[in-house]
């Protein structure tokens, strides 16, 4: 898979590549990722990218010709154009299943207030992760690249998807580790009597009843 990402603000991502899975995911080559400054494409003086709003109001508002050029240069057949915006798609484990199967993502991180609606009119899609203002488009995209890659045939072992929580819209069981015993807590005894039929049931019992107790809207 490739993915671009388009940003004033491309120092923020380095570091986030550079650890775990996105990392090994880039260095295996199953993603390559590009951070474009889409002021780099702006034609204005001083490499403009914003102006203030028609009809008046309160701060300045994103352009379209920059953004407009750098989607050109960067988009082909196969690509999906994303826009981050607090009223795009609340974005879900579904959907972060359906973009791992796609060749190419382009995202545009926006700013609240913040862009020419016209820009949409170049996206196939539009995306909030939540109710929530951010100043920007770049956690977003974050979030996007991070539970996209994990998704990726062969970037974790396929058996770590199976259980984990919002698989079969469930949430995941409790997990523990040594020691057996830890201030008085005990880890439950069937977690340590060898027997896997009877760990299997207790697990799934326990999605089921953590789901119905913290999620019960994932039920319906
Ligand atoms: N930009 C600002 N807030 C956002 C949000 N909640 N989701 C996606 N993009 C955003």
């Amino acid at each position: 898979m490739k993915i671009d990402i388009l940003t004033l603000f491309p120092e923020f991502f380095p570091s986030f590549f550079s650890h775990s899975i996105v990392k090994r995911a880039i260095q295996s080559g199953q993603v390559e990722i590009a951070v474009h400054n889409f002021r780099d494409y702006s034609l204005g003086k001083n490499k403009k990218v914003d102006d203030t709003p028609y009809g008046g109001g309160s701060g300045m508002v994103l352009m379209c010709q920059p953004i407009f050029d750098c989607v050109d240069a960067l988009r082909t057949e196969d690509s999906i154009v994303i826009l981050l915006t607090p009223d795009g798609k609340v974005y879900q484990e579904d959907f972060a299943y359906s973009l791992s199967r796609e060749k190419h993502l382009i995202l545009i991180c926006g700013h609240y207030e913040g862009f020419d609606d016209r820009i949409r009119s170049i996206c196939d899609l539009e995306v909030s992760i939540g109710d929530y203002i951010l100043t920007g488009g770049e956690i977003p995209a974050m979030v996007i690249v991070d539970s996209v890659v994990r998704l990726i045939d062969g970037v974790i072992k396929e058996d770590s998807h199976i259980n984990e929580s919002f698989h079969h819209q469930l949430l995941d069981y409790p997990s523990y580790t040594k020691p057996a015993v830890f201030r008085g807590m005990e880890v439950p005894s069937v977690l340590l009597s060898g027997n896997h039929k009877k760990i299997d049931e207790y697990r799934r019992e326990m999605m089921y009843n953590r789901t119905k107790e913290r999620r019960p809207d994932l039920l319906k």
